[in-house]
């Protein structure tokens, strides 16, 4: 084998392989053809040990000089092609940011919360201030407090989860009320918005957790005329002006007198519909004045005050407003209802 012959085969294989090689992948595969461990060059160097010592230095550095010059040319090819590969696919890859996107999914509040902040917005209006508490709650605040002593048959209406027999879940936010009169003084002027519990079976209209609003108001020379004239101001400011109440007795433990309330069904503002069974009007609330007992036991004179005190559903308010008939539409969470409310 004539090494000379060789390499300037390997050269010229240079020249002419290199200017079509189209990416630095085909130029490594032919430095390893000639560069590598089982390449040309290196087989090259090989034969040298069979040389004269004479003619040794001078093929060596012709070998050396030959790969050094293939080495420079493709490191160059490398190099090239790295740079064009890369704006290449600079190029293909480029995001286009000004390019208009499907509009992002935006969420809203749920029909209750949306609910409770206009009632919340309604009262806060009149003067109240909002308190909340503790959804799990002393048997003693959330029955004790109200007038309603253990074993005492009206504890019926609110059966609830009991933690044990002195921890409940709380049936109505009425011990919020019983807080608010042991630790402030008159006047008192509260809502207190917020989860409740009863041990209630699941259908349209029941449900074990629910929401409500209770209001209290606790002050001298407070009478049922404040209350119906607060009830007014609400059901006007929420439906509009032809929207009235209406009182009918009723009985609960911690208020004395007692009344449930209706309003003038929205539905056919007061004709008679389907809504309000042909009657015009819409019970949405209890209300009484405060139990003389109920003040005494929350430390408060009850011949120098008086007061008054509500409580609304959230979710009959919803559901009339929204013209949902199921309440357990209110806890599934399906958005294809939540998206319709806003
Ligand atoms: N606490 C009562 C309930 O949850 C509602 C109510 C509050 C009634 C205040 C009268 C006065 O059923």
């Amino acid at each position: 084998m004539n090494i000379f012959q060789t390499l300037q085969d390997i050269e010229n294989q240079v020249k002419e392989e290199l200017p079509g090689l189209g990416s630095t992948a085909a130029v490594e595969t032919l430095r390893l053809r000639l560069l590598g461990k089982k390449g040309e060059l290196t087989a090259l160097m090989k034969t040298l040990g069979s040389l004269t010592p004479e003619e040794r230095p001078k093929v060596g550095a012709q070998i050396n000089q030959v790969r050094e010059w293939v080495t420079q040319r493709l490191d160059e090819a490398a190099l090239a092609m790295q740079a064009r590969e890369r704006e290449e696919s600079l190029r293909r890859e480029t995001i286009d940011v000004t390019e208009p996107r499907d509009p992002l999914p935006v969420g809203s509040a749920h029909p209750i919360t949306l609910v409770m902040n206009e009632l919340v917005d309604c009262f806060t209006g009149l003067g109240f201030e909002v308190m909340e508490g503790p959804e799990v709650e002393l048997d003693h605040y959330n029955f004790e407090l109200m007038n309603l002593p253990k074993n005492h048959p009206a504890r019926d209406a609110q059966d609830t989860f009991y933690m044990d027999d002195n921890i409940v879940l709380r049936t109505h936010t009425s011990p919020m009320q019983a807080r608010a009169m042991l630790t402030r003084k008159p006047p008192i002027r509260i809502i207190c918005p917020g989860r409740v519990y009863r041990a209630d079976e699941v259908d349209a209209t029941h449900s074990p957790v629910f929401h409500q609003m209770e209001g209290l108001v606790v002050d001298e020379h407070v009478s049922m005329a404040n209350l119906r004239g607060t009830l007014e101001a609400f059901a006007k400011r929420l439906y509009g002006q032809d929207i009235t109440t209406r009182f009918r007795p009723s009985f609960f433990p911690f208020t004395e007198p007692s009344a449930e309330v209706d309003l003038t069904c929205v539905a056919c503002r007061g004709k008679g519909c389907r809504i309000c069974k042909g009657t015009g009007w819409i019970e949405v609330l209890g209300s009484g004045m405060v139990n003389p007992k109920v003040l005494e036991m929350c430390g408060i004179d009850s011949n120098k005050y008086s007061g008054f005190a509500f409580g609304i559903g959230l979710e009959r308010i919803a559901m009339q407003r929204y013209g949902i008939r199921d309440m357990r539409l209110l806890y599934e969470g399906d958005v294809r209802l939540l998206s319709q409310l806003r």
